[in-house]
């Protein structure tokens, strides 16, 4: 049974009906899934659940910061959307870029903002105002309660300028630029702790990018000189921009041969993106490629570690991910290059121009849902994550000029997580229905993840359907977990997102046409729990254990 669920993801209780417990192996196994045994993966890291803003389009200028907006406080920071962020659920956020980053200068961001410089940004080809610079943003920050991830310019910059602004923003009152802060009315050390290194620099589109061996030396430089400054630091070097890029796995490689020590994420991103018909099945298990991308780092990460004979870590920052129609970039991009060409190019560079506003189907939601369980059964390798980007620009909100902010789909099933995976994560074992397709091979139709607060004893269930065609029935066993011997799953609260038309979206006329709706999961007689979870679903079910 599904009905309208209103926006949010509020908790509603939803008592499952008894049944008789399911046999295995059932006469069917075409349409039916067992999920069991789980076995514990690792703490679940509270930046798992990321988000990134970046100078572009209406991230920051008509996204957070609109100063005419009637929600707007006095620093121009729009409420109805911080408040949507709160409810979200994002924890840390990557700022200010992205492409943007590497022909930043930070300086230009600081002091009075009448007297703040503006400057053409290549990244996107637009004007900066720079009225929103890292003092403003830390303010906003508290706001949300999110920690800040701080990326520096490794493009047009180097090591003095990623020394300079450390000072200013961890500096102890005492020093020149930490004294600069306190004057520009920010007393406290901002006490931002994971930086990073620069932004794709092995991507040729990068302003200042590098090869290999390039970044290599400068991450191994800049990163001994931060570390020199502030040992506690948490430094992220830039992996590749996506594991079809053709020097992937040897960068990675030689970016932590290089540096390994004073190193303590290395990042991967990844975007993926309906492209038809097609490859719509492909789309649907985007996960297996972002598996692959996780697993492949991962390895070579534990082999230079071995090589090194050394105890420190250096773990995965998927500090990029999520769904974007790129394709409509690259096609601005290439008129604007036929343009220049043309010698017509009369450089516009506009201020927070409509860039990257991608609408989400339902479908993107149910994959977005799928990457988010794919980081959490890989949370002991990735323990950082930041789903790209948080406002207007491929955002899960958006924000109108002068009007409301509203979600989009692919809001609800990160809410889900980052407002209820707590504890342990468990990957479970799953029996059921097997897809073919071109560039994976078989994979599961269904995924799933448990995760377990002992100490709580309440734990969540996070169920993916990605099959194009057909509908499965999934039971999914708790027992095994510790604590819940001998106890039944009680389930507080199960919602799904599955529409008819996996093509719907929300929009500024219709913000709830895509939304999670409460379902009844059945509780068996063995203490299992089962669901039926049409063609391209989601679902998400919260349980407590209790003697049965
Ligand atoms: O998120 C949009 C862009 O995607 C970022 O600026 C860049 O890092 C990536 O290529």
């Amino acid at each position: 049974m599904i009905d309208q669920e209103p926006q949010g993801t509020s908790a509603v209780e939803a008592q499952g009906h008894v049944t008789d417990s399911p046999t295995f192996p059932p006469d069917d196994l075409s349409d039916t899934a067992l999920v069991h045994a789980p076995t514990a993966v690792a703490d679940i890291p509270s930046r798992l659940f990321g988000s990134f803003i970046e100078h572009m389009g209406r991230g920051v200028y008509g996204g957070i910061y609109e100063k005419d907006h009637p929600t707007a406080d006095t620093w121009g920071f729009r409420h109805d959307v911080i408040d949507m962020v709160k409810e979200l659920g994002v924890t840390c956020i990557r700022y200010p870029g992205g492409n943007f980053v590497s022909n930043y200068d930070w300086k230009d961001g600081i002091g009075p903002r009448d007297q703040r410089p503006v400057r053409r940004d290549l990244a996107w080809h637009s004007t900066e105002s720079n009225e929103v610079g890292i003092d403003d943003f830390h303010r906003w920050s508290r706001m949300t309660g999110t920690e800040i991830m701080l990326a520096t310019n490794l493009g047009t910059k180097g090591i003095q300028e990623c020394l300079d602004e450390l000072e200013y923003v961890n500096g102890a009152p005492g020093t020149a630029w930490a004294d600069l802060r306190v004057r520009n009315g920010i007393p406290e050390s901002m006490d931002i702790s994971m930086w990073c290194l620069g932004n794709e620099m092995d991507g040729p589109w990068q302003v200042g990018h590098m090869d290999a061996q390039e970044y290599a030396a400068t991450v191994a430089k800049v990163s001994h000189a931060m570390k020199l400054a502030e040992s506690g630091l948490q430094l992220v070097a830039c992996g590749s921009s996506s594991a079809h890029m053709p020097s992937f796995g040897h960068w990675e490689r030689t970016v932590l041969e290089k540096a390994y020590e004073h190193l303590d994420f290395i990042s991967c991103h990844a975007y993926y993106y309906d492209r038809g018909a097609a490859s719509f099945q492909d789309f649907l298990l985007s996960s297996a490629d972002m598996t692959h991308f996780i697993t492949t780092v991962a390895e070579i990460s534990s082999s230079v570690k071995a090589r090194r004979h050394t105890n420190h870590e250096v773990a995965l920052s998927f500090d990029e991910w999520g769904i974007w129609y790129s394709d409509e970039w690259n096609r601005q991009e290439q008129r604007w290059i036929e343009e220049a060409a043309a010698g017509l190019h009369h450089d516009p560079w506009p201020q927070a121009p409509h860039l990257l506003e991608d609408r989400y189907t339902a479908a993107d939601a149910v994959v977005e849902g799928s990457l988010m369980i794919t980081l959490l059964k890989h949370c002991k390798q990735v323990r950082s994550a930041s789903r790209a980007q948080l406002v207007n620009v491929i955002a899960p909100i958006m924000a109108e000029t002068k009007g409301p902010a509203w979600r989009q789909s692919v809001f609800y099933p990160f809410a889900a997580a980052a407002n209820f995976a707590r504890g342990v994560a468990y990957a479970p074992i799953i029996e059921g229905p097997r897809l073919s397709t071109q560039h994976f091979g078989e994979v599961q139709a269904i995924d799933s993840v448990i995760t377990w607060d002992e100490r709580r004893k309440q734990g969540l269930v996070l169920i993916v359907n990605r099959d194009e065609q057909r509908p499965h029935t999934v039971t999914v066993d708790c027992s095994s977990m510790p604590g819940m011997t001998g106890s039944r799953m009680i389930i507080d609260s199960a919602q799904m997102l599955h529409e008819d038309d996996p093509m719907k979206c929300n929009s500024p006329e219709e913000p709830n046409a895509v939304v999670p709706r409460h379902v009844t999961p059945r509780s068996n007689t063995d203490g299992s729990i089962t669901l039926d979870m049409p063609e391209i679903s989601w679902a998400a079910i919260r349980f407590h254990g209790s003697q049965a």
